[in-house]
């Protein structure tokens, strides 16, 4: 019995498969006659039912029927498919139109984040800054303690970050390129350092765990906050237009002393008060100050004889005032929709 379900079994596939690969009428019919017809292979599973122990015989031959009648109705789709197409299914020729004009590649384009980041960059390159880079992976020390961070003080909250191990962890800011810089380069010194930042905050509309911030140093005998003040609004009437007003607000920050916190004029409505700057007439756009005795002392600077401003700035922040963007989510989502807006 079970050799008769086996050869059935082949049966059926086989017959399957001819039936599929049959490019012309007169392949099918010949298919037919050879495995469907009355001296087809068919006929020998019929003389194997025939042969089974009587109570065995009728669901048999009930089942070799009904798969006759399948192949049947099989054969008849494909004989309709061929007659309907046969040029097309009897050749493995593709169709295409040599004369159509050509699909265009899509180009791809720069991503808003870095079109804004080399933006910010050139100003301050033309202000005499060079640009420096520092590591993603970074050490406690560099990250926080060479900052005045504490490591148990509440103020290292606010750059709670991810750790590697135990001795290595994602910066949480660019800050740790000010101490990287002061360590190779002796004052007096600018830079802008770009990058990457990481912060385990609950991702929403204004919060990624993943952004960009621009870093600025300069450190120098006589440096002030009044060249803070300069070089920042230099910066904001070259990047947001040269009506726009910078305001300070006095903040903390461990590293810096004193701080601020810099708005800008709200560039779409003058100060007025419109949704862009939530009625404000104020938008924040960086934290700043002059740098910390303590910070100089960390990479062997002597704070009596030299003085610094430092800034940061978040890139996404800034791109985000700029296009009016709503959700900082759109720019790591990928949408070419999104995106293609800004090429
Ligand atoms: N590192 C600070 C931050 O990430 C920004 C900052 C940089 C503030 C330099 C003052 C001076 O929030």
């Amino acid at each position: 019995m079970s050799d008769l379900q086996d050869r059935i079994r082949a049966f059926d596939s086989d017959a399957r498969a001819a039936f599929a690969q049959a490019t012309t009428a007169e392949a099918l019919d010949r298919i037919e006659r050879d495995l469907l017809g009355r001296a087809g292979r068919i006929r020998d599973l019929f003389k194997g039912v025939v042969a089974l122990p009587a109570d065995q015989r009728g669901p048999a031959g009930a089942a070799l029927n009904r798969l006759k009648t399948e192949l049947e109705a099989v054969l008849a789709s494909r004989r309709q498919a061929l007659a309907a197409a046969p040029a097309a299914l009897a050749t493995d020729t593709p169709r295409f139109d040599v004369t159509l004009p050509g699909r265009p590649p899509r180009l791809g384009g720069r991503h808003p984040i870095y079109a804004t980041l080399d933006a910010i960059l050139r100003v301050f390159e033309k202000l005499g800054f060079d640009v420096a880079r520092g590591p993603e992976i970074e050490t406690e020390w560099f990250n926080f303690e060479a900052l005045n961070i504490p490591l148990e003080h509440p103020a290292h909250d606010q750059w709670d970050t991810y750790y590697l191990d135990t001795q290595r962890l994602l910066r949480s800011h660019t800050s740790p390129v000010q101490i990287r810089t002061m360590q190779r380069l002796k004052p007096p010194l600018r830079i802008v350092a770009p990058g990457r930042v990481f912060r385990p905050d609950t991702i929403d509309a204004s919060h990624a765990q993943m952004f960009h911030q621009v870093e600025g140093l300069m450190v120098g005998e006589r440096v002030s906050f009044a060249d803070l003040k300069g070089v920042l609004t230099i910066f904001a009437r070259e990047y947001f237009g040269p009506e726009t007003v910078m305001r300070f607000r006095p903040s903390f920050f461990p590293f810096t002393e004193p701080s601020a916190e810099v708005d800008i004029s709200c560039f779409l409505c003058a100060g007025k008060g419109c949704p862009a700057c939530k009625q404000r007439g104020w938008m924040e756009i960086l934290g700043a100050g002059m740098v910390h005795p303590r910070v100089f002392e960390a990479v062997g600077y002597d704070p009596e004889a030299v003085s610094g401003f430092a800034f940061g700035m978040g890139v996404e922040r800034i791109a985000m005032l700029r296009h009016g963007i709503r959700d900082i989510r759109l720019f790591t989502e990928n949408h070419a929709r999104f995106l293609e807006q800004f090429k």
